[in-house]
């Protein structure tokens, strides 16, 4: 028992006890019948098998208390996977930082659901009744107008963070074999983000959501088959409340449910295959040494993850999000009308590439570009033997500075 909970606490399972050898059961003599044996009374509720099996939960001699021990009985088949996450470990060199990206955009998502489904207790989505629910929740509900700020800052917050995610695992090429599904679960990870940022926009109902939704959802009609996708995002021909109805649903419910799904394969990855290191930083000695992921690493996280909630804070008191006015689909378009500032490259595009025929061009680039990058790991054969791939840098960086340069000259135009 002692030696149990020595090895429990260093982690080890115990040797686990051999199955008993099976006793062929012999014939009883005639004559010498005996009754036959009564079965025997179950001793918990728990489903026992027919046949014989190793023990699986090699720590039930290592109790601490009655709660752990009810736990145990219950949640033994999880202790292999505790020891696996005790396994993992990360590498430490001079571009370690890069690491904690993912984990704070998986925090901002998680602050994203519960900020979300403390506003859904008053959002109303309706044509008639959604922004005067948005004034109540910013006005009247107790700490409303927080809790509104806090989703509004950190929707930006998650897409900037699963931004800088995903450059830094493409300068770090760990996108590399054999993380490529980490790689492609990761860029669908990132359309749903934009997704529920593009759908998120709309609920308040404002005019500034209002025009914009109608600018984006336009988009895809100038494509071949076009007009048919338009149909389905706004339900109808025009932007309504038949479209506040759909982007109310893809936001609360398809989009976080597709997202689960997705997120579960990522970070099963992530902890199946590990943290990759640089090409060549192994070799050539640059790796420092090894952190263990839990509980180390996870605990330096959660310390991005409290500062990174306290800039949210800070933000939403000193820089609150404005309600605009109620939209009116009947009024024209103000002026100034904008997509969210992670839009602005594609929006800008569009408008450099306005003469005629221009626009299909602009979404033909744009498609090309995305398909290049999601099969990147699929194309660099370089960097999955291990490789220097400088051309794939080169690409990483134009696609980055020409995301930047655009941003910034639609920042320029409009403040
Ligand atoms: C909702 C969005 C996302 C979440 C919550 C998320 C979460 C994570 C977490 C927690 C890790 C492990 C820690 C780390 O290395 O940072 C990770 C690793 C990784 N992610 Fe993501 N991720 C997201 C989006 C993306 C995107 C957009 C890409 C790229 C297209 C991507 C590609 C990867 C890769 C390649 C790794 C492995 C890094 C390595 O082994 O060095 N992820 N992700």
């Amino acid at each position: 028992m002692a030696e149990n909970n020595q090895n429990a606490m260093a982690g080890k399972a115990p040797a686990k006890p051999k199955p008993a050898a099976p006793v062929a059961a012999k014939p009883a003599a005639p004559g010498t019948a005996k009754p036959a044996a009564k079965p025997e009374a179950p001793q918990s509720g728990v489903y026992k098998p027919p046949v014989e099996r190793a023990d699986t939960n090699p720590y039930k001699d290592s109790r601490v208390s009655a709660l752990g021990t009810w736990f145990q009985e219950r949640f033994s088949v999880m202790i292999p996977v505790i020891d696996y996450l005790k396994k993992k470990e990360v590498p430490q060199h001079r571009h370690s930082v890069w690491y904690y990206f993912g984990g704070l955009t998986l925090f901002f998502f998680i602050v994203q659901v519960l900020t979300g489904l403390l506003l859904l207790q008053y959002y109303k989505p309706t044509e008639a009744a959604a922004f005067a629910s948005f004034v109540f929740i910013q006005q009247e509900v107790p700490f409303g107008w927080l809790i509104r700020q806090i989703h509004a800052w950190s929707a930006n917050a998650m897409i900037l963070m699963a931004f800088i995610h995903m450059f830094s695992t493409f300068f770090m090429k760990a996108y590399r074999k054999p993380r490529e599904l980490m790689w492609v679960s990761g860029f669908v990870l990132f359309v749903l983000s934009l997704g529920f940022g593009f759908t998120g926009y709309l609920l308040p109902w404002n005019e500034l959501a209002f025009f914009a939704t109608q600018v984006g959802t336009e988009v895809p009609k100038v494509a071949p088959g076009g007009a048919f996708i338009v149909n389905i995002l706004r339900g109808g021909e025009e932007v309504s409340g038949e479209t506040l109805t759909r982007m109310f649903s893809m936001h609360i419910v398809l989009l976080p449910g597709i997202l689960l799904i997705i997120l579960a394969v990522h970070l099963l990855l992530v902890q199946v295959l590990g943290t990759s290191a640089p090409i060549g930083y192994k070799e050539s000695g640059r790796i420092k040494g090894y952190e263990k992921f839990f509980p180390t690493f996870l605990a330096k996280d959660a310390i991005g993850w409290l500062i990174g909630f306290a800039v949210i804070i800070y933000l939403s008191i000193i820089s609150p999000w404005e309600i605009g006015v109620q939209a009116n689909p009947l009024a024209p378009a103000p002026l100034g009308i904008k997509p969210e500032w992670y839009f602005w490259g594609q929006f800008l595009l569009l408008k450099d590439f306005s003469f005629p025929g221009g626009e299909l061009l602009a979404i033909a680039l744009f498609t090309t570009a995305a398909l290049l990058w999601v099969l990147v790991p699929f194309i660099d054969r370089r960097a999955s033997r291990e490789e220097r791939s400088p051309y794939f840098t080169l690409f990483g960086l134009f696609l980055f500075v020409a995301f930047i340069v655009y941003t910034f000259r639609v920042f320029l135009m409009y403040y």
